[in-house]
């Protein structure tokens, strides 16, 4: 017999590959705020509507310190994210503005569109290589290639060393993880990060980390290890969410045939792919197990007030198709213009790449459905393996022909 005071569990399962879990849904259509139990027994307050999300993300009030006892933990991998050398994602203010500030000016729109000409020569180079055969496994083949290199030059790392930072961010991210492997994993890349950090300020190279070290190494506004940690951040965080949004993208795109055939006919029309990609961030949010935080004052949140030294989770993925913010939520509908969704986040932490991962995604997309209109998943659906147990969701691998 189920105990009807249990709260519960977080992350609860997905009935559908498509949609956020039901339970999850019901929670927001309820307009309730329960508690939920995590893997560790730590009981957060779980946020499911739209504005209460924002509350959460932008209230200085809340912390991102995953260190604090109490933090509403994703996984006993997470605080492996504090182990080494706390990055952007970890820190609060005055530190978190601070470190911020001083590599803003590299991800501005202007800046990410520079980026354009060289992520569809990347994407035309891996499409080539899919069309010499007649089968091709889309996550392989295109959406971590793609990711993986525009990553590696923005920052001026070496290309060739992409599968070892693969792999790393790989055990880093499975949730059901070893915690040691994860905080070696992350030392392994801590440290081979450091070591280029170093390599570049004995011989200045252009990219990031290059520009970083000729203009903060020098006066001490930042140390090696910081250097390293940010690029740490940056090139983790910087491929593994934009290849899941390309593989599951592209495969919504072809569940929305006529989505996907008017970016094939788009043309010179930028503004098909952008509102394409603007509903693909809304419709799936990849970052799937909700942003947390930790309260280090009461605060109130809608009705709820969350007392200090409890946890808060914003459900991204369920505030996103809230029908008080966007009226066809449930639906994938590019035309709907559905701008101003969550999936970067919002408030201080939110994604300093979002212009680049748009310039990426809009030019993949284009160049998919203008290169392989014929594109179709090469197994029956049943087969695809999504990514229910990692932190950010997507696919293991997408087989496709044409
Ligand atoms: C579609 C792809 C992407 C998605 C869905 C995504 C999502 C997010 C989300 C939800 C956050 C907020 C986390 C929080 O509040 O705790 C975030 C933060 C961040 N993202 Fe992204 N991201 C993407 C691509 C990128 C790329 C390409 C880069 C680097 C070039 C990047 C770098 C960062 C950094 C540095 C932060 C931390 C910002 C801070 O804490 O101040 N992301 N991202």
């Amino acid at each position: 017999m189920t105990d009807p005071t249990a709260e519960p569990h977080y992350p609860m399962d997905r009935q559908c590959p498509y949609a956020p879990p039901r339970e999850a849904t019901a929670v927001r259509e309820a307009g309730t705020v329960p508690r939920v139990t995590l893997w560790n027994g730590v009981r957060p307050w779980l946020f499911t509507r739209f504005d209460d999300a924002r509350t959460v993300l932008s209230d200085p009030r809340f912390s991102a310190d995953k260190s604090r006892p109490g933090y509403p933990l994703s996984s006993a991998v997470a605080l492996a994210e504090t182990a080494v050398e706390p990055t952007l994602l970890v820190m609060d203010n005055p530190q978190h503005d601070a470190v911020r500030r001083l590599v803003l000016g590299e991800f501005t729109v202007k800046r990410a569109e520079r980026w354009r000409p060289a992520v569809r020569a990347v994407a035309d180079d891996c499409i080539d290589r899919m069309l010499q055969g007649t089968e091709a496994d889309l996550v392989a083949d295109l959406a971590l290639p793609v990711a993986l290199t525009v990553i590696c030059e923005f920052l001026g790392v070496p290309v060739e060393d992409r599968d070892l930072f693969r792999t790393l961010t790989h055990t880093m991210n499975v949730v059901a993880g070893s915690t040691e492997s994860a905080a070696t994993a992350r030392q392994t890349l801590q440290d081979y990060l450091e070591d280029l950090v170093a390599d570049h300020e004995r011989h200045p190279q252009d990219g990031f980390i290059g520009r970083m070290a000729a203009r903060h190494l020098p006066d001490g506004t930042m140390t090696r290890r910081q250097l390293a940690a940010m690029a740490l951040l940056l090139l983790t965080a910087g491929h593994d969410t934009t290849a899941n949004m390309i593989s599951l993208g592209v495969l919504t795109l072809l569940r929305h045939p006529r989505s996907f055939a008017a970016l094939n006919t788009a043309g010179e029309n930028t503004r098909i792919a952008a509102d394409t990609v603007e509903e693909l961030l809304r419709h799936l949010s990849v970052v799937q197990r909700g942003i947390r935080r930790i309260a280090v004052e009461d605060v109130p949140v809608g009705d709820r007030l969350v007392r200090a030294g409890e946890g808060a989770i914003a459900a991204i993925n369920v505030a996103n198709r809230d029908p008080e913010r966007f009226p066809s939520g449930e639906e994938f509908d590019p035309a709907a213009r559905a701008h101003g969704h969550l999936a970067f986040g919002y408030g201080p932490h939110q994604c300093m790449g979002q212009s680049l991962a748009r310039v990426e995604l809009q030019e993949v997309y284009a160049a998919v459905a203008r290169r392989i209109p014929t594109l179709r998943t090469a197994v029956p659906e049943e087969e695809l393996r999504f990514k229910s147990d990692m932190a950010v969701y997507g696919l293991h691998a997408l087989p496709v022909t044409w």
